[in-house]
């Protein structure tokens, strides 16, 4: 079965209590259960992993070559800051969906650059836990299921 590695950034993990005005109160565990019905319907497998730590998302994608298909990546904050996360994306070729919850380009000017998407196969942005739901299935068509 084909693998795909779903990794949530910084600060996912409070989701639903946090700026819910901005990311609403669904929660990680909400989106992670969606997440695994609709590859249990698609037929791949996910692992899903929430990281707080640069290094540490790094670290997982380095070593994701061999063992992944395609990565569905929220990098959350290190979208505008992380060079080490898009080096390692482009290193390993991949091919990698970046989402987001909020639509980084209606929200303050230095969410308006990601390093990440020049990177990335593409990006869904805007749609709240559907952006993740969407960016599951263009990985899952990107990997020709
Ligand atoms: C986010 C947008 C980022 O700008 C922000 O730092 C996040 C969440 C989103 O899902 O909308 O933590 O990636």
């Amino acid at each position: 079965m084909q693998k795909i590695l779903v990794i949530h950034g910084p600060n996912l993990k409070l989701l639903g209590t946090r700026e819910v005005d901005v990311y609403g109160k669904v929660t990680i565990d909400d989106i992670n259960k969606e997440l695994k019905k609709l590859a249990k319907t698609k037929k791949v497998d996910l692992e899903i992993v929430q990281s707080d730590h640069e290094g540490e998302i790094v670290e997982l994608i380095g070593s994701s070559k061999g063992k992944f298909d395609a990565i569905l990546i929220n990098p959350a904050a290190y979208t505008h800051t992380s060079v080490a996360i898009r080096d390692a994306i482009s290193a390993v070729s991949i091919p990698t969906v970046e989402v987001h919850l909020s639509n980084i380009y209606s929200r303050e000017e230095f969410r308006h650059t990601s390093l990440i998407a020049p990177v990335a196969r593409g990006q869904v942005s805007g749609f709240g836990k559907m952006s993740y739901l969407l960016g599951l299935e263009a990985a899952i068509s990107l990997i020709g299921k």
